[in-house]
């Protein structure tokens, strides 16, 4: 297997037709999760390692659920209750992981590129789980896959991202992902956080939350992210909310059948009215059910033997 088909570790370099596969595939995935006995053979005998450097609720969970319904052994090691906390270094913790055979390591990491350090270095196959600002692969398939269950397609729609543009490895990894498929991406925020360059993902700029939403099929909502802001980017979340937070006065700009989504976790009354988070058109609780179908997908890809079909 080549090394872009052995680990996922951003959609920047993922080939157009892989990323497909790993949708269609999601889709068979999905039907399992919905049925009485949610679990298959598929990853039978094979190990899955959960390698969390970062807090995670969604991601980490539905990484070891995706790898149960498979049958696979999943092992949870976060930093905190590890050797990390004793100093032990990346690549040494990997090194002894891996001396446990696993087949595949879903690492989260707070720095660009830890993922891409790790593969580099491990016969296992490596999962970017979101490293640092720079991509959530998994997250950006799971959000094209619910906006493909919503609309039945990408391609022609307008999607508009808001939010800590600087800090979002979301938002890159959808950008890279939805222009990628035929989607028009708006990006939007306040200036101190949008990123110079960020035009050259393909996507239109906005500072303007009204010019932004209008006439939008998809309205993506990112966290304030308090934790990575070395500097305050805005003077107060009520000023923040005020400007960039989703209300219905927004959401009256968008397509009617708008939907409205968000990664998670929410800072409602921030960038999100928590009447809205939890109204019709939000699809945010359809976003995590959409994580476990597409990370069996991307499990079953990357660690199942050639020529095996999804459910045996
Ligand atoms: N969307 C997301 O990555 O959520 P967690 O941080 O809870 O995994």
């Amino acid at each position: 297997m080549s090394a872009t088909h052995r680990h996922l570790l951003d959609i920047e370099k993922l080939e157009t037709q892989r990323i497909v596969q790993f949708l269609d595939t999601a889709e068979v995935f999905f039907d399992v999760s919905r049925r009485k006995i949610r679990k298959v053979p598929t990853l039978r005998g094979k190990t899955v390692i959960n390698l969390f450097f970062e807090a995670s609720t969604r991601t980490r969970t539905s990484f070891e659920i995706a790898g149960k319904r498979l049958s696979a052994d999943v092992v949870n090691v976060s930093s905190s209750g590890s050797s990390v906390s004793k100093g032990e270094t990346l690549l040494d913790t990997v090194k002894n992981l891996e001396a446990m055979q696993p087949d595949v390591i879903v690492m989260r990491h707070g720095s660009s590129g830890a993922p891409h350090f790790i593969a580099k270095r491990t016969r296992a196959s490596v999962v970017n789980a979101g490293d640092g600002t720079h991509e959530h692969p998994t997250q950006a398939l799971l959000d094209a896959f619910t906006i493909r269950r919503a609309k039945g397609r990408l391609a022609g729609l307008v999607v508009t991202i808001t939010g800590d543009l600087t800090h979002s490895r979301v938002a890159r990894s959808n950008a890279h992902l939805l222009t990628r498929l035929g989607a028009t991406v708006r990006v939007c925020g306040p200036r101190t956080m949008i990123p110079p360059g960020i035009e050259r993902l393909g996507v239109e700029v906005f500072d303007n939350f009204a010019r932004a939403a209008e006439g939008a099929d998809v309205l993506m909502m990112l966290r304030i992210q308090r934790e990575r802001m070395g500097e305050v980017l805005f003077p107060t979340a009520r000023e923040y909310s005020r400007h960039f937070g989703l209300n219905h006065k927004i959401l009256k700009l968008a397509q009617p059948d708008a939907i409205v989504m968000h990664p998670g976790p929410m800072n409602r009354g921030v960038e999100i009215d928590p009447e809205i988070a939890d109204g019709p058109q939000s699809v945010v609780l359809d976003q995590v059910e959409a994580g476990v179908a597409v990370r069996m997908a991307v499990l079953y890809l990357l660690a199942g033997e050639a020529g095996q079909s999804p459910l045996s």
